[in-house]
């Protein structure tokens, strides 16, 4: 249960003014002006400022802090919002391109590390929300039940390689449960941010995984986002593993979904972080002597990449073994983020 769920408005930020150290985007941007103009505001979902702040201000030291209670949020909180999506997508003016996949056929790349001695696995996903029901914060658990199941309709839609069964996690076995996250397939409720988001509230109806039988292509149900489509296998051949995405994402928007997106924003997910063309793609790769150096980080921070651990997001390096992505993703089209990954592993 979230710690912060029944706190005011006034309560959280009494908690972030007294977060003298936070360096989070939302300790950063949300000044006692902007707070008082907003905190009195409800989105078209019921979403409230105390719902998109909450997380951040329970757990100072969030790097972003603030999340969107729904799609709705992005407009009536923008002047919260917007100042922290530019600096964390590093843009000027909110002005996010139309989607521009590239030419599948004619990447001009395919394997990153053809002699297989640095690149465990190659992974690309991205975030889609039903355009008409709210983020975490102002879900009821009839309203997770209801989007499972229309979810899974249209993934059931799914053909040839793509194709593939939904396993929901009420009622999946604990040793299924263990094995899957051990193999870097399946999420937990562990993320003390989310959390306190409102993420795990009903855990875990709702939400579930759908594999393709070849386990190459998955999707995530009512893990942060709605969804979460991921196309992964072993190795670097990025070229396979982003070609087989953008077959999922143009299979599944005329599969019948309505997902949601904004003129300036792109696609909307629950974090302003996942904005735009919402697409992360990494590698596990071997870079223990890299990795070491004491300008490891501002290396990434240069290229625009990110460095985490193998068991995702705020979790260690094991064995020198990194996770490295493309880190915007807002501002630039798909086959652009993917490339800024590319050229960031490449060097
Ligand atoms: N809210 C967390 C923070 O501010 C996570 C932000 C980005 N990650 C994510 N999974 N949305 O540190």
């Amino acid at each position: 249960m979230a710690q912060g769920a029944n706190l005011t408005a006034d309560e959280l930020w009494a908690k972030l003014e007294a977060a003298k150290d936070s360096k989070s985007l939302l300790k950063k941007h949300l000044t006692k002006t902007l707070f008082d103009s907003n905190k009195d505001k409800v989105s078209k979902f019921k979403g409230t400022l105390a719902d998109c702040m909450r997380s951040g201000c329970m757990n100072p030291d969030s790097g972003v802090g603030i999340y969107a209670s729904d799609p709705d949020a992005y407009t009536t909180f923008a002047e919260v919002l917007d100042p922290v999506i530019k600096d964390y997508h590093k843009v000027d003016s909110l002005n996010h391109p139309k989607p521009d996949f590239g030419d599948v056929d004619n990447l001009g790349f395919g394997d990153l590390d053809p002699s297989g001695e640095l690149i465990v696995s190659t992974r690309v996903r991205v975030g889609r929300s039903h355009a008409s029901y709210g983020f975490p914060p102002v879900l009821t658990k009839e309203d997770r039940v209801e989007m499972e199941r229309k979810t899974v309709a249209a993934l059931e839609t799914l053909k040839g390689e793509l194709a593939g069964e939904y396993n929901p996690l009420t009622g999946m076995t604990a040793d299924k449960q263990k094995q899957l996250t051990d193999d870097h397939f399946l999420f937990n409720d562990s993320d003390r941010f989310l959390r306190e988001a409102g993420g795990y509230n009903d855990w875990p109806t709702g939400r579930g995984i759908f594999f393709s039988s070849n386990k190459k292509f998955l999707v995530w149900v009512n893990e942060e986002d709605h969804l979460r489509f991921i196309s992964m296998q072993m190795g670097g051949n990025l070229g396979e593993v982003y070609t087989r995405l953008v077959k999922a994402i143009k299979a599944l928007e005329s599969s019948g979904l309505e997902f949601a997106k904004k003129d300036n924003l792109g696609y909307l997910t629950f974090c302003p972080s996942n904005l735009g063309t919402t697409l992360r793609a990494s590698v596990h790769i071997k870079i223990p002597k890299l990795a070491a150096q004491p300008d490891f980080k501002e290396f990434c921070d240069k290229l625009n990449i990110q460095a985490r651990g193998i068991h995702g997001e705020h979790t260690e390096s094991v064995g020198g073994v990194y996770d490295i992505s493309n880190k915007r993703r807002l501002g630039l089209t798909e086959i652009q983020a993917l490339q800024e990954m590319r050229t960031g592993v490449e060097e």
